[in-house]
């Protein structure tokens, strides 16, 4: 690649600010566009504290959220540990502080108890804030099995809408397609609680590219939110491409493949097996974890150049692949919060972003993320 003096590169990264430079960056690996500009990250007036923001979703579907919204599960729920109820409010409140906006729950995190740790901390910020939850199994629990028929898409709303002290959910997900429901009513129903005010903005989770256009024509959707990291890019195949064609926001969970992309896991992590998928899940097994090490150097050795951590060049690299993608790492420590929030203001060159995403694209994942019930409910 040509070399570029320091005045070329300054004037590149100004134009890169103003939307532009994505454009060119692009390695044929990789699905980068032309749409792919930063041009919908403003800054906001409206939140806590004066943070990028990004928007989801279109028209009325639309919905501006912090470009970095918090996974608020492992409070609670499958990762290992159970951290103090009082530290965790103190966290959640602390993230609005610093400019937090969007917050992930669920029914099934828990189960329940997510969803009123997230209602107890945010009531007093309520009106500042976006709560995004979800519905979709058997008494809320994930072993259980699926349910999405409208009587019980109903009854969940009403519960939620209790556990989170609220009187509107700002994004309703069905958590897992039902095959037993045709997205049809599912989208239905979710529209109806929309007129009767509810709930503000409807998304899935998982679902398949036909399943979205199905859903969509029904009650547009603000939001996809599906595993998405550097270890796990499928989404680009056809769902991101399907959200930008419909203007359908994309909310990557997981974005650092549960830790994993932070250099934190290595072959000797325990996972808690009460209270831990990554336990049984392929991709974390010791000898994966140790195949999979190439990645964490290629982002280390990246980010020693430039004052990052791992976890900040892989949030990074998502939130430039288009600007309609809001990351949700979940964290149950302010420090973390705070690393993986500075992700949000690092732009890429061009020329490095080509050469980032070639190095991780010839790197081979090892390892599937799901396995049995749960990688089949995925993609449907
Ligand atoms: N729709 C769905 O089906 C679905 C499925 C799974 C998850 N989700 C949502 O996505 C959110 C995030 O997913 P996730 O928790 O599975 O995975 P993740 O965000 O990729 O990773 C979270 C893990 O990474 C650690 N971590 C975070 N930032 C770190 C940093 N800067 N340095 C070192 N370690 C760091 C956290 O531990 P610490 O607490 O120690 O920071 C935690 O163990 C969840 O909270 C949930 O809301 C949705």
């Amino acid at each position: 690649m040509e070399r570029q003096s320091e005045g070329r590169r300054q004037t590149e990264r100004r134009q890169f600010l103003r939307g532009s430079l994505l454009a060119i960056a692009l390695s044929p690996i990789t699905s980068y566009s032309k749409a792919a500009t930063l041009d919908s990250v403003t800054h906001s007036g409206g939140s806590l504290a004066n943070s990028p923001t990004r928007t989801l979703g279109t028209g009325k579907a639309s919905l501006e959220v912090s470009a970095l919204g918090l996974g608020c599960m492992g409070m609670s729920y499958h990762r290992s540990f159970v951290p103090d109820k009082k530290a965790m409010i103190a966290l959640l409140r602390k993230a609005t502080e610093l400019g937090v906006n969007f917050f992930d729950t669920a029914e099934a995190y828990g189960p329940l108890v997510n969803e009123e740790l997230v209602g107890e901390a945010l009531a007093p910020v309520r009106d500042q804030v976006i709560i995004a939850t979800k519905f979709g199994f058997k008494e809320g629990q994930t072993s259980l099995g699926l349910d999405s028929r409208p009587q019980t898409i109903r009854k969940v709303v009403e519960q939620s809408l209790k556990r989170l002290r609220t009187d509107r959910i700002d994004l309703l997900y069905q958590h897992r397609v039902d095959p037993a429901v045709p997205i049809e009513e599912v989208a239905g129903t979710v529209k109806e609680l929309i007129q009767a005010g509810k709930v503000t903005h409807f998304g899935l989770s998982e679902a398949s590219a036909a399943t979205i256009r199905k859903a969509h024509a029904v009650q547009p959707l603000t939001a996809l939110e599906s595993e998405y990291s550097l270890m796990t890019r499928q989404p680009e195949n056809d769902v991101i491409p399907l959200c930008e064609e419909l203007g359908i926001g994309f909310v990557p969970y997981s974005p650092l493949s549960r830790a994993m992309l932070t250099g934190y896991l290595n072959e000797r992590t325990r996972y808690n097996p009460n209270n831990d998928n990554r336990g049984i899940l392929p991709r974390y097994q010791p000898k994966n974890v140790l195949a999979n090490w190439p990645m964490i150097e290629v982002l280390a050795d990246f980010g020693n150049q430039r004052g990052l951590t791992a976890a900040q060049v892989a949030l990074a690299w998502l939130m430039a692949y288009k600007p309609f993608i809001v990351p949700i790492p979940g964290t149950t420590k302010l420090a973390h919060l705070q690393e993986n929030m500075g992700a949000a203001s690092y732009q890429f060159l061009a020329d490095e972003l080509t050469k980032l995403t070639n190095d991780l694209s010839a790197i081979k994942i090892v390892g599937d993320r799901y396995t049995g019930i749960q990688a089949q409910q995925t993609s449907k």
